[in-house]
């Protein structure tokens, strides 16, 4: 079972088999079912799994008892899908939509052990009147983290996967600072992971300050042979001055409200004239994806005017932002460079 949970379309949620499969979730008579499926989904958001009809599907959000947690409402795999870890994917989902808090289920003895098997604390709890002769439990699930620090544990613990799934040709961001910045220049690279761009950059003439947060990658480019030092862009004094400052894919894990330091402090680390380059992926909102690791990494999108705004806001000028998508990829991408016009 390899197809992806996904958030399911009204069109999905509207459908009699999806009915069928929430009866199994909820036990209750079709007038209930259908009160949950219009007046309770839109409240919720609902993931699944289709392949031809829903295989499976989550429904949670909000806690109904006012604590500061996510509640798992309804869950269900068809049949023909059970024993295939979708459950646990389902419940994954759930817990990976808002990884800061922990995760709530009311459950009972068909499906208490379940949660057990997946790490929820189970307590016992009052009867509910929906199923009055029916024992139930309380269950209740840790916290993931921080996203950016799980991405972060994703890269730690799968570098070398990492290398040998990315193409050793440098990203056309290292042309685009070439173009900029004069032979010779300092340039300090965040995040360099394997080492491509910055293998580059030298090859061009450029000396680089090749850093990453990952201590695997740091020890990667070790082993090759190069200077490389450990620099999580979320807190570290960036150093310098440099001519330029490189960041290929890096920024996107950065939660959005943090973007703003990561750049003042980039640009304080620059001199005068000096350039920054990174990109982006382009899109709205932020998500989870297993491409690639096959481990979940957590990735913010952004659009052309805010990350504009948000290097002005820094102090960057010469702001140009592009759509820089290679024309058949799957994503979109978007490129910034800037300068440091300031005299300070
Ligand atoms: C998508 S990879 C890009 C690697 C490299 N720049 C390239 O283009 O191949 C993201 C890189 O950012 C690093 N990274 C993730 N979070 C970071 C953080 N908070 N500070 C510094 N580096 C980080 C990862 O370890 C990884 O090397």
């Amino acid at each position: 079972m390899t197809a992806t949970v996904r958030r399911l379309t009204a069109e999905e949620i509207d459908t009699d088999g999806f009915l069928a499969l929430l009866g199994e979730a909820a036990g209750l008579d079709t007038d209930a079912l259908i009160r949950i499926r219009d007046v309770e989904f839109p409240t919720m958001t609902v993931v699944g799994t289709v392949d031809g009809s829903v295989l499976g599907f989550a429904a949670f959000g909000a806690d109904t008892h006012g604590e500061d947690r996510t509640e798992l409402h309804y869950i269900a795999v068809a049949h023909e899908a059970r024993g295939t870890g979708l459950g646990s994917r389902l419940v994954d989902a759930a817990r990976r939509a808002d990884t800061t808090r922990p995760l709530y289920a009311s459950t009972d003895d068909d499906a208490v052990d379940f949660y057990r098997r997946l790490g929820f604390v189970v307590a016992d709890a009052p009867r509910d009147p929906r199923w009055p002769t029916r024992q139930r439990y309380d269950c209740l699930l840790d916290p993931l983290g921080e996203p950016a620090e799980l991405t972060l544990d994703a890269y730690r613990a799968h570098a070398r996967r990492y290398a040998q799934r990315t193409p050793a040709t440098p990203s056309p961001l290292v042309a685009e600072l070439a173009a900029r910045l004069p032979v010779g220049s300092c340039v300090l690279e965040l995040g360099s992971g394997p080492g491509r761009d910055a293998d580059a950059l030298e090859a061009a003439g450029f000396a680089v300050d090749r850093t990453d947060a990952a201590a695997s990658f740091v020890a990667m480019q070790h082993d090759a042979g190069h200077r490389a030092r450990l620099l999580d862009v979320r807190d570290a004094d960036f150093g310098g001055p440099y001519d330029g400052v490189f960041a290929s894919a890096v920024l996107l894990h950065v939660e959005r409200p943090r973007l703003g330091g990561v750049l003042s402090r980039a640009r304080m680390a620059t001199r005068p004239g000096g350039v920054m380059i990174a990109s982006f992926k382009k899109g709205d909102g932020e998500h989870w994806s297993d491409a690639k690791l096959e481990v979940p990494r957590h990735f913010v999108l952004w659009r052309e005017d805010a990350l504009a705004d948000a290097f002005a806001t820094a102090g960057w000028t010469d702001v140009e932002v592009w759509d820089s998508s290679s024309p058949h990829a799957a994503e979109a991408w978007i490129t910034v460079t800037a300068r440091n016009g300031s005299r300070d």
